[in-house]
């Protein structure tokens, strides 16, 4: 059961989003293509959430599956040490040249490397430890992308998922029943009384788990 102070309005998301600096360009011009193309791409808060997530915990070590234009990996990278990297695995190799471009222009593009390959086959190829993994990539296959980043995080690492709450389909505010929410269901009540993890679903943007390793 939730208790009575939760009570977030549309207007008061709003309003903390405007009490921060406005973003770099390059975020404007990311979330501009990802508007006209169709990209689904992680929210502001998001973004902002993982960002500080990085900081937190002081992640020098990230790998993320899903990497689309770059946007995530960006918020990612901008938060590590010069001497951090991340990860990120996408077979789409056309959005991924993108991304590149997009990180070189921030300056970051020596912080990231790209696996163009699906997330199954290349988490098993990757050597820990990880500090922090970002799963954001095929629904039905979330289930097995924790399978693969969970032995590659250090105890105390971080996991982050996002899309849980899946548009309202995962609570059923929203009705459907396809693969995909079905399986984010699957997913959630795992998730969050995982064996491994201390874990919690926060609603920001779409829905972020954030996971710590026992
Ligand atoms: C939701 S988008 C990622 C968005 C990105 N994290 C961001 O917020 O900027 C999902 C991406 O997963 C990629 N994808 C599709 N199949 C995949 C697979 N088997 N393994 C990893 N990524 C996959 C798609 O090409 C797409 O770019």
């Amino acid at each position: 059961m939730r208790n009575s102070m939760e009570q977030v309005t549309a207007r008061d998301l709003e309003y903390l989003e405007s009490l921060h600096p406005r973003l770099a360009a390059v975020f404007a011009k990311m979330d501009e293509q990802g508007a006209r193309e169709d990209i689904p791409i992680v929210g502001t808060s998001v973004g902002r959430a993982l960002g500080v997530l990085v900081r937190a915990i002081g992640a020098r070590r990230i790998v993320e599956v899903g990497t689309a234009i770059g946007y995530s990996a960006l918020w990612m990278a901008l938060a590590l040490p010069k001497e951090g990297r991340l990860i990120t695995i996408d077979p789409d190799r056309a959005r991924t040249d993108r991304a590149r471009a997009y990180w070189t222009e921030a300056g970051v593009g020596d912080r990231i490397e790209v696996r163009n390959g699906k997330g199954l086959e290349e988490l098993p190829k990757l050597r820990g430890p990880f500090d922090l993994a970002f799963i954001d990539a095929l629904k039905p296959e979330y289930e097995g992308y924790l399978a693969a980043v969970l032995p590659l995080l250090r105890s105390g690492g971080t996991v982050a998922v996002d899309n849980l709450l899946w548009g309202g389909r995962a609570s059923g505010a929203v009705a459907a029943d396809d693969e995909s929410t079905n399986a984010i269901r699957s997913f959630n009540k795992k998730f969050v009384r995982h064996d491994l993890l201390d874990a919690i679903i926060i609603p920001v943007g779409d829905g972020l788990g954030i996971g710590v390793k026992r």
